[in-house]
């Protein structure tokens, strides 16, 4: 299968991926990586690896509807099977579900649908849970609001802060994306209103 990655930052998720993507029973391949900031560390890591990579930042486009459009381009030119927000900051529009819906999964660092948006660990944290988490799911127009595909739990301790916390979910989160997408590739994603079913 062919995989595009969206991101936005530091490319830790994308790296899993790319470790990944080398062992021929993994399913997949990386083929693509599309940012929507340039100069990021996660673009970085993607040439490292040979992968083409795409920038299609919002200052370039004359309003956000040009973008949305100018982004399910860039990943389209890639042909993905599956694409997979990887610390991707922004919410995809019509154009992106129009031709790619029921195949873009995310990962997101708490547990849905607690602490939605783009402060899941802070959040968290600021509630004052003492467990929380990390969730696969796949895009919807919402925010955060998709199918859930699989989630783990990650304990908050007393001493921690939002990095501390942050570093511990994606230790997991890059296991349990890395798992999803791989089992995705292999056997296949059906989506049935709220449920998402890998395989089946
Ligand atoms: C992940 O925790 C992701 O869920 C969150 O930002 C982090 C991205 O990490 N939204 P990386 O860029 O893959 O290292």
């Amino acid at each position: 299968g062919r995989l595009v990655v969206l991101v936005s930052g530091t490319g830790s998720n994308l790296a899993a991926l790319l470790a990944a993507h080398d062992d021929p029973a993994f399913g997949a391949r990386v083929v693509g990586v599309v940012s929507d900031r340039p100069g990021v560390r996660a673009l970085d890591i993607a040439r490292d690896a040979g992968v083409p990579t795409a920038v299609v930042s919002l200052k370039d486009f004359p309003d956000r509807a040009a973008w949305d459009v100018g982004i399910a381009e860039a990943m389209a030119v890639f042909a993905p099977d599956l694409v997979v927000e990887a610390g991707f900051m922004k919410i995809l529009g019509a154009p992106s579900l129009e031709r790619f819906g029921g195949r873009i999964v995310n990962t997101h660092p708490a547990l849905l649908p607690s602490f939605p948006g783009a402060h899941g660990v802070r959040d968290a944290l600021a509630y004052g849970v003492k467990v929380t988490g990390c969730s696969v799911i796949v895009i919807d127009e919402g925010v955060d609001s998709g199918p859930i595909l699989a989630q783990e739990a990650v304990p908050v301790l007393p001493d921690d802060d939002e990095e501390s916390l942050h570093e511990r979910i994606k230790v997991v989160e890059r296991r349990l994306l890395v798992d999803c997408v791989g089992r995705i590739a292999r056997e296949g994603l059906r989506v049935d209103g709220r449920t998402a079913v890998i395989g089946g």
